[in-house]
């Protein structure tokens, strides 16, 4: 640890003096951002690497959410060779952290002002126990509902719904025009990202941060629960018998091409729209999941710095810290990857209407108590608890003869297990 910082400390002195080639090395990056719109996005990284001399070794792991690439770290640290970073996000990042892992990143913090750039809620993200670990890239915010336009109209929907009931009604009509209604992917975490915009909408901030913050064993078995896993089994009556196993911008292709009317996913997904060339609205919509335009639902990409033993790999590694909240990353990046960049003093002008929503709805969200951390895209509850609650709401999914209230009193057991 403390050769790390006293490394950094050096990176900041030459960055100070811009130093050139004394100060390349070999950075290698555990990712899985590989879909076209995520892919173009970690391009942008590479080149501002490249920019310095130093060598970008990617390490990415297929598989939308992470889910794959997080079993891979683990493989890696195990044998004692982490990558230099690797994009993980909420509790991991602690859990890495309390694991004595991770690099100290402060001088870097001190000196670049993190302190005062970053939202409380990202330097909560990337700080374990007071001490900078990790480097935020973005703010995600999973609430979204994507939808097609001419869909939409084709169908006699006039306007995109903002409340469930009235979602239903729309999708009812879609179905009857002959199109798709909501395009799903059907992986785990897909479904978990679904229900808790489910939960947010049907049931309210509130009742969210009981269950999904707290863990409040009452409202994890619950009335407003049951009526969750109720409406999450209707939304399901209108995806396609072909989505099982299907990811997560196969479905936003199939909204892209008019295939589907919806698809409930962050704001990731805008970056497959934005590689096929539409544009928010004209071709597409982007509003808040119905019921949650109040609220926002928030996905910090954090790359989390390793600790590393050469002094070169040190190096180049504190020049990925830099980079990675130097303003023209995050605007560069974030532009591509449909997220808004992580950092406060940001000129928005070049990015589009749904990341200046996305903004505005940051700042409203944060003055009125209703930011959340997305549960299901891994920012709220320790990973086991988030394994066993996705399990669950995984299988009611697939099992359409379980009922609500076995469903509810399961989400209950997984967030306490019985020893
Ligand atoms: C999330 C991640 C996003 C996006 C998505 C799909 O976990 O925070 O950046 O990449 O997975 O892969």
């Amino acid at each position: 640890m403390v050769k790390t910082l006293i490394s950094l400390l050096t990176v900041c002195i030459g960055l100070l003096l811009s130093a050139k080639d004394v100060y390349a090395g070999e950075v290698e990056v555990l990712h899985f951002w590989t879909s076209p719109g995520e892919a173009v996005s970690v391009t942008e990284l590479k080149e501002l690497i490249a920019r310095r001399k130093h060598t970008w070794k990617d390490f990415a792991v297929v598989g939308g959410g992470g889910g794959n690439a997080m079993q891979a770290l683990k493989q890696r640290v195990l044998v004692g060779k982490p990558p230099a970073a690797a994009t993980i996000k909420g509790p991991a990042v602690q859990e890495w952290a309390a694991l004595n892992t991770l690099a100290n990143l402060d001088a870097m913090a001190t000196f670049d002002h993190w302190d005062q750039v970053l939202p409380k809620v990202v330097q909560d993200a990337v700080k374990h126990k007071g001490r900078y670990v990790a480097v935020p890239a973005n703010i995600h915010r999973s609430n979204w509902l994507y939808s097609n336009a001419e869909v939409l109209r084709k169908s006699g929907v006039t306007a995109v719904p903002t409340k469930f009931d009235e979602f239903l009604a729309a999708a009812e009509k879609i179905k009857a025009a002959g199109f798709i209604p909501i395009a799903h992917g059907g992986q785990a975490w897909q479904e978990f990202l679904l229900f808790e915009s489910i939960v947010l909408g049907v049931n309210g901030v509130d009742f969210y941060k009981r269950a999904f913050m707290d863990l409040d064993p009452s409202a994890l078995n619950s009335a407003e629960m049951r009526r969750a896993f109720d409406v999450f089994r209707r939304v399901k009556s209108y995806t396609d018998s072909k989505s099982k196993g299907r990811d997560w911008n196969a479905a936003t292709e199939m909204v892209i091409n008019g295939k589907a009317a919806f698809q409930f996913m962050g704001d990731w997904a805008k970056g497959e729209f934005v590689v096929a060339g539409q544009r928010p609205g004209k071709e597409f919509n982007c509003t808040p999941a119905p019921g949650t335009g109040q609220a926002f639902s928030y996905v910090i990409d954090t790359f989390a710095m390793f600790q590393l033993k050469s002094w070169e790999a040190q190096k180049a590694q504190g020049y990925l810290a830099y980079v990675l909240l130097g303003k023209e990353f995050q605007e560069k990046f974030n532009l591509r990857k449909g997220s808004i960049p992580s950092r406060r003093d940001m000129d928005l002008s070049k990015f589009d209407d749904c990341a200046k929503a996305s903004a505005r709805d940051f700042t409203m969200s944060e003055a009125a108590k209703t930011l959340v951390p997305s549960v299901a895209i891994d920012m709220s509850v320790p990973t086991v608890t988030h394994a066993a609650l996705q399990a669950v709401i995984s299988d009611f999914w697939n099992n359409d003869a379980m009922p609500s209230s076995e469903a509810a009193s399961r989400v209950l057991l997984a967030a306490y297990p019985k020893k």
